[in-house]
């Protein structure tokens, strides 16, 4: 049998094995032998732990009104993908392209493998995969179709230090999933299928604490160490549907996101210390709780001063910056932490993938952010590097696909 039928038979694995188990029965006697083949099987047996439930195994439903991966409890690993449509795409090209894409899609997240899947055993553990799908302003387009007011580059903000390799696109995968080998390998299909309608324009890679690290529900920690997501509006409340459901036309059931690439400066962070790192967001960067309470939930207090009559969470917190009294100013946001390899002599090259949900940006996004371009503490050490907006279809029944509201 050669090599290759050995792998498609699924059997390569134990031949593995019999090689060796063949050496150890040479070395330490059968006995043994069996003992380091039940290891191999079962790794946290061979280390004494007790055995745990799999994650790798869990799943998220890929059909239904929205798309999954907006309001999913967020994974571990975030890929995402900005692709520019091939000049001779047309509007029937965008359907079968979005067809494909959506049974491989559909196929990964329930952990089965795509349609001539080269690697079929990767696609067994989606560990909670989700793929969520975006639209640019050239895919609207495309599908001549007219797009909402908000769906182009954002307004140019005097902190912006944009790098071209960051910004826009056509079309947006984000994939995430418990497993970064479960996102390597549905990047790939997704890619190999998209391929002739589409060209890779700028690839990001992010991460969160590994699954199994803290307790579930836990709020993100970023690189500045601090607590980040506290007061984002709840998946399944009737706050977080107002915030982020868009319901005009074909994007009736999606959403926009807004994908920022922003550098944070872990080296000049390092000399600011821990007074002046709290009072830079208003939060205690120990327990995320605002300098106004105890427990990272607290509502803050703007009202509250020191003795000598300052406020204790200050005028130029990020905190004070980004809240709005307008109820309508509210983003629902679920970024990654970036960490790549260092440039020019330093020993960091980190951020975040700001990544943020709302119905309108420009009623939603922009105001905020023109408020923190104006006056945030936290810009110091924070420059954004790069910049996307895109529209989130909403999901799709079985046999439908991602994108049928806007190319039927
Ligand atoms: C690297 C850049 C950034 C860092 C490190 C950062 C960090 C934080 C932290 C630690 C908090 C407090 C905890 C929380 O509620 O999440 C926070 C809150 C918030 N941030 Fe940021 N942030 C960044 C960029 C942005 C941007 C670009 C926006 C939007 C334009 C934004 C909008 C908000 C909002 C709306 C809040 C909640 C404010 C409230 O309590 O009402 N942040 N951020």
């Amino acid at each position: 049998m050669s090599p290759d039928r050995d792998a498609r038979s699924g059997r390569r694995g134990s031949t593995r094995r019999q090689f060796l188990l063949g050496g150890a029965v040479a070395g330490v006697g059968a006995a043994a032998a069996v003992g380091i083949d039940y290891a191999i099987r079962n790794p946290a047996a061979a280390a004494g732990a007790p055995s745990t439930p799999l994650n790798g195994t869990s799943v998220v439903p890929f059909h239904g009104v929205h798309q999954a991966g907006v309001d999913t409890d967020a994974q571990a690993h975030g890929l995402f993908i900005a692709l520019d449509l091939l000049p001779d795409v047309d509007r029937d090209g965008l359907r079968r392209m979005m067809s494909i894409l959506t049974d491989d899609a559909a196929r990964l997240t329930q952990g089965d493998p795509a349609l001539a899947d080269s690697e079929p055993e990767l696609a067994t553990s989606p560990a909670r995969l989700t793929v969520t799908f975006g639209f640019g302003a050239g895919f609207v387009a495309r599908a001549q179709h007219s797009a909402p007011t908000w769906l182009k580059p954002l307004p140019a903000f005097a902190v912006d230090r944009l790098q071209p390799e960051f910004g826009d696109g056509d079309l947006l995968l984000q994939i995430a999933s418990d497993d970064p080998l479960t996102v390597a390998h549905a990047g790939r299909m997704l890619l190999k299928d998209a391929r002739s309608f589409a060209a890779v324009r700028w690839t990001q890679r992010g991460f969160r604490r590994a699954h199994g690290t803290v307790k579930p529900g836990t709020t993100m920690r970023n690189l500045f160490g601090q607590v980040d997501g506290t007061s984002n509006p709840s998946p399944g409340t009737a706050e977080f549907d107002a915030v982020v459901w868009n319901d005009d036309g074909w994007l009736a059931g999606g959403t926009s996101a807004v994908v920022r690439r922003i550098r944070m400066d872990l080296d000049k962070w390092d000399r600011l210390d821990r007074g002046g790192r709290d009072q830079s967001v208003g939060r205690f960067q120990s327990t995320g709780a605002p300098l106004t309470g105890v427990d990272e939930f607290d509502e803050p207090d703007f009202d509250v001063t020191t003795a000598v009559g300052f406020p204790v969470i200050p005028e130029f917190s990020h905190l004070r910056r980004a809240r709005s009294e307008n109820p309508e100013e509210k983003i629902f946001r679920r970024a990654y932490n970036y960490d790549d390899a260092p440039v020019g002599g330093g020993v960091s090259n980190a951020g975040l993938i700001f990544v943020s949900f709302q119905a309108d940006v420009d009623r939603q996004f922009v105001p905020i952010q023109r408020r923190l371009d104006e006056l945030d503490l936290l810009n110091e050490w924070t420059t954004p590097i790069g910049s996307a907006v895109f529209a989130i279809p909403p999901g799709c029944a079985p046999g439908g696909f991602i994108g049928e509201t806007l190319l039927t």
